[in-house]
C-alpha cells in the first residue's frame, strides 16, 4: 500500500518542539510580547519567518508593519542563535523514545524515507541525533514555494524519493503539517491529540506507539 514514509523532524523524531517554543518565548520576553502554553501549538510546523509575524501579531496590530524586512531578519536571527545553543549538546539520547526504533523497522519493511521538516537546522540535527544514515533523502525548505500548511515539502519529499503521492504516509505532530500531508494527497498519521489534529486519518500518541506493521 506505501512506497515511503515521510517524516517530520521537530516534536515527531526529535524532541525539539519545546525548545523551539521556548527560544520563541524567550525573544517574546524581550519584546514584551508574552506567549501563553497555548501558543505553542500554532507555531508548531510554521516556518521561522512565518512564527516570527505570528508572534508580533500577537504582540499587536502594530507589530509587524511598523519593523522593516531587515529587523525581522535580526529578531529571527536572535530566535536561531537561541535554538541553535539549546540543541547544540544533542545526542541520541535525544531521540524521543521509539523514533529510531521506527526508521529502521521502514527501512526493515522495504520503504523509502524522507524528511519533510521545516526546519533549516535539520542536517546538522540529524547527524547529532546519528539517524543521519537512515534517512534517504531530506526535502529543503529553501526549495520549495510554500511553507507548511502547504503540501509543497510533503511533495518534494516523495519527488525525491521517486514514490507517487498516494503512495506515501506523512507523519507529524502539527496542525499545519497534517494540512500540508493531506493537500498532497496522501495519508497522514498524527502524533498526538487527535481533538487537536483533527485533520489526520490515524492519531497515535506518541511516536513509541507507531508501528509501521500496522500500515501495511
Ligand atoms: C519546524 C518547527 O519543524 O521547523 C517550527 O515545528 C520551526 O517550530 C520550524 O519554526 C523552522 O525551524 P528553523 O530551525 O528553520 O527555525
Ligand atoms: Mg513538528
Amino acid at each position: 500500500r506505501f512506497d515511503a514514509v515521510l517524516f517530520d523532524l521537530d516534536g515527531v523524531l526529535a524532541d525539539t518542539a519545546h525548545i523551539h517554543f521556548a527560544a520563541w518565548r524567550r525573544l517574546g520576553e524581550e519584546l514584551g510580547i508574552h506567549l501563553e502554553p497555548a501558543f505553542e501549538e500554532k507555531l508548531k510546523g510554521v516556518d521561522r519567518m512565518g512564527s516570527l509575524e505570528l508572534i508580533l501579531a500577537h504582540g499587536g496590530p502594530e507589530g509587524s508593519v511598523t519593523r522593516t524586512a531587515e529587523e525581522k531578519r535580526v529578531l529571527a536571527d536572535r530566535k536561531n542563535s537561541y535554538y541553535t545553543a539549546a540543541i547544540a549538546e544533542q545526542t541520541p539520547d535525544d531521540l524521543l523514545p521509539g523514533a529510531r526504533r521506527v526508521l529502521e523497522e521502514v527501512r526493515a519493511a522495504g520503504l523509502k524515507i524522507a524528511l519533510a521538516s521545516a526546519s533549516r537546522n535539520a542536517p546538522p540535527l540529524l547527524q547529532q541525533l546519528g539517524i543521519a544514515s537512515l534517512i534517504d533523502a531530506i526535502a529543503d525548505p529553501a526549495a520549495v514555494k510554500a511553507p507548511k500548511p502547504a503540501p509543497d515539502l510533503f511533495l518534494e519529499a516523495a519527488r525525491l524519493v521517486g514514490a507517487v503521492p498516494e503512495r506515501c504516509l506523512g507523519i507529524e505532530d502539527s496542525v499545519a503539517g497534517i494540512i500540508s500531508i493531506k493537500d498532497a494527497g496522501m495519508v497522514a498519521v498524527g502524533i498526538g491529540d487527535p481533538t487537536v489534529l483533527t485533520s489526520a486519518d490515524y492519531v497515535v500518541p506518541t511516536t513509541e506507539q507507531f508501528h509501521i506493521g500496522d500500515f501495511l
